[in-house]
């Protein structure tokens, strides 16, 4: 009789798991559910903390400072591709250890102000301990790319235990973004041959530019409306 497998549809998991035996792939699969809906409460968290400076700043200020939150949990795929890329254990404790990111929320916010001053919000906050700060607006990378990423730990509070859980927290500007999402797209199309890529690059980075001085004159036409 064909043995059936434990996981037969998906796909990523079963790479994931290669080489371990049925009674293994069962206990890693339990706790690696377990582990994924830590870190997705964790995303619910976060989330909320933004919806309620949100809401408050809404109240206070009349106006909006998100435009949206996206949020994602990685896939195994990718887990699995990181880990052996630093070469590192494939195990669940390695993951918590080693991977800031299985957790991401993305803040889309109306001026560059906004970004600081919501960062600023949350990491002053009692139960969000800051890990890790890049400010990738002051300090672009060279191939343009901005934005503010913070990697932060929160509690989240399950029945009989607090677990901390680690959030990758990007905040950015509609200009970012946008630039960003064009730019990994065009970045994973396999069709386009390194040549080709290498000459958007430069085109890539003067659209950074353009879409950063974008940025910066929205920052002064508000700050001159709002009286700042
Ligand atoms: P990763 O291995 O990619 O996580 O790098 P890292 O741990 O050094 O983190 P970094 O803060 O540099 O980047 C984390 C995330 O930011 C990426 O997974 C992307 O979502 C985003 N990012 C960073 N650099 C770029 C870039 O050049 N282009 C785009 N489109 N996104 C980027
Ligand atoms: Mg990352």
């Amino acid at each position: 009789m064909e043995e059936k497998p434990i996981i037969d549809k998906k796909q990523e998991a079963i790479s994931f798991l290669k080489n371990r035996s049925d009674s293994e792939i069962a206990a890693i699969m339990n706790d690696a559910k377990t582990l994924m809906t830590y870190y997705r409460c964790a995303i619910h968290e976060v989330e909320t903390k933004f919806r309620v400076l949100e809401e408050e700043f809404s109240l206070s200020h009349e106006r909006n400072p998100i435009e949206g939150i996206k949020s994602r949990l990685k896939s195994f795929d990718s887990i699995r591709e990181k880990l052996e890329r630093r070469n590192l254990p494939l195990t669940l404790e390695s993951i918590e250890k080693n991977l800031n990111d299985v957790a991401g929320i993305r803040v889309v916010c109306s001026f560059v102000d906004d970004i600081y001053l919501l960062a600023d919000c949350l990491v002053r906050q009692d139960d969000v301990k800051l890990i890790e700060k890049k400010d990738y607006i002051k300090s672009p990378k060279p191939n343009g790319y901005r934005s503010l990423h913070l990697i932060v730990e929160i509690p989240i509070f399950l029945c009989n235990e607090k677990k901390i859980v680690r959030v990758e927290v990007q905040l950015r500007t509609i200009a970012m973004e946008s630039w960003a999402r064009l730019e990994h797209r065009m970045r994973y199309k396999k069709s386009v041959d390194e040549k080709l890529l290498s000459q958007t690059a430069d085109a890539l980075l003067e659209c950074a530019e353009i879409s950063n001085k974008l940025d910066i004159k929205m920052q002064n036409i508000r700050n001159i409306i709002e009286g700042d």
